[in-house]
């Protein structure tokens, strides 16, 4: 095992009405002046932002609100929450909604602390950051881990340029994770959650690291508690007991105890945001979309690791660690099928991409083969062209 700090400070509150105690917990992180910050338009629809500013106002907190997150979250929109964030000087900021609502929040808190920088200069770490608002979360959708995270993710669209930051000022204070909240959720957005909450524990699991017991038990026990629910929620999205797991699940599954000790990869999470930054595709399927070429790609380097997690997670029983890491790949893509996730590019909306569109996406990855991405292979730009190739069908 690798020496490691583990810090995971948010508290959870978890379970049927937990949505009733936002207010005395925004007072009790210190919150008088509030920015609420949401997404297109689902927590309206669903009635619950309403419930969460009535409490607000019950418990005497001022608050001001910015609706229109888009999934993949805008820079100019983060821009904007900060300009309001000053102008009402807010002292707190409540995100109602998913990954893509928290992200834009953190990037408020931290924009509304440090007016004097530019945003995406903290972004790319051209300037350090030393401090940030105070930031709250009502999580609806089971997916980035971002309750829980010490990371967030912003496009730059005037660059094409998706890009995350990782700071221990990422940490929300508080997450309300009520699951009956993600029953009005498109099954298509359930799905996408799914391959996510798999991915962040995926991403982490294929390391040469070694002598990882505890941490690899770990990753196993949540990847097969995933598919199992994620089954069950596919069948049936208002199952409480399936949605509970996932949502339990997607905090654990990015908030680091599923890789403890050992080096990252984050290969496949890399290529996704190319993706994502092109052609704005959902980020799950961003992600089940070339997974499997990236696996076929990078297996051979440690075949034995990918025979563990075949036997481990699927129950392959073949003695041969190629032929049963082989088999956990093809189980894995027949999951993602079984749940109506793409597995290749043409299968997203998209569709098949010509070549020179691929080569662009392969060339910013690496920054023009400056620099390479993942551990478990690195990967330079020729390689990730090659992974985009392969899952170009
Ligand atoms: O915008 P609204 O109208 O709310 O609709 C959203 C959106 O269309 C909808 N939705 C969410 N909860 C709902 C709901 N619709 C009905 N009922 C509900 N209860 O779902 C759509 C997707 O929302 P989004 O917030 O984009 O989902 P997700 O949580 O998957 O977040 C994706 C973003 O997070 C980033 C991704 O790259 C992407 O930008 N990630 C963030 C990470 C982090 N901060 O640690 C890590 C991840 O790897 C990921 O990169
Ligand atoms: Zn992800």
């Amino acid at each position: 095992m690798q020496n490691f700090t583990y810090y995971a400070p948010t508290e959870v509150i978890f379970g049927k009405n937990a949505e009733e105690r936002t207010g005395k917990e925004v007072k009790k992180w210190g919150g008088s002046r509030v920015l609420l910050v949401y997404g297109g338009g689902s927590v309206k629809k669903s009635g619950l932002l309403e419930k969460i500013q009535k409490d607000l106002t019950k418990e005497n907190i001022q608050w001001d609100e910015l609706g229109g997150v888009k999934p993949n979250p805008r820079l100019s929109l983060a821009e904007a929450g900060v300009e309001k964030a000053l102008k009402i000087g807010a002292d707190f900021i409540l995100a109602v909604g998913g990954g893509s609502t928290i992200d834009t929040a953190k990037a408020i808190a931290h924009g509304a602390a440090n007016p004097e920088l530019d945003l995406w200069d903290i972004w790319t770490e051209k300037v350090p950051l030393k401090k940030s608002l105070p930031v709250g979360t009502v999580l609806t959708i089971s997916a980035a881990g971002s309750e829980m995270s010490d990371s967030a993710v912003l496009t730059n669209e005037k660059i094409g340029k998706k890009k995350g930051l990782s700071t221990e000022l990422n940490r929300v204070k508080f997450a309300i994770m009520n699951p009956e909240l993600t029953y009005t959720l498109p099954k298509y957005q359930v799905t996408c959650g799914i391959v996510d909450i798999m991915m962040h524990t995926l991403d982490r699991y294929f390391t040469h690291s070694k002598g990882n017991e505890i941490t690899d038990e770990i990753a196993q026990a949540l990847l097969r508690t995933v598919i199992k629910n994620g089954r069950k929620a596919f069948d049936n999205p208002k199952d409480y007991q399936a949605m509970s797991e996932l949502m339990w699940c997607g905090s654990l599954s990015h908030n680091g105890i599923t890789g403890l000790g050992a080096e990252k990869d984050f290969g496949p999470h890399k290529i996704g945001h190319e993706l994502s930054a092109k052609y704005d595709v959902a980020h799950g399927a961003s992600l089940s979309a070339i997974w499997k070429a990236w696996a076929e790609y990078v297996y051979m380097e440690e075949p034995d690791r990918f025979a563990q997690y075949a036997r481990t997670v699927w129950g392959i029983q073949e003695m041969d660690s190629v032929k049963a890491a082989c088999l956990g790949i093809e189980a894995t893509v027949d999951f993602f099928r079984s749940i109506h996730m793409p597995v290749s590019i043409g299968e997203l909306e998209i569709g098949v991409r010509p070549e020179e569109e691929l080569d662009d996406m392969a060339a910013r990855a690496t920054g023009n083969d400056t620099f390479t991405v993942a551990k478990f292979k690195e990967l330079h730009e020729k390689d990730i062209l090659e992974i985009l190739k392969k899952a170009n069908h």
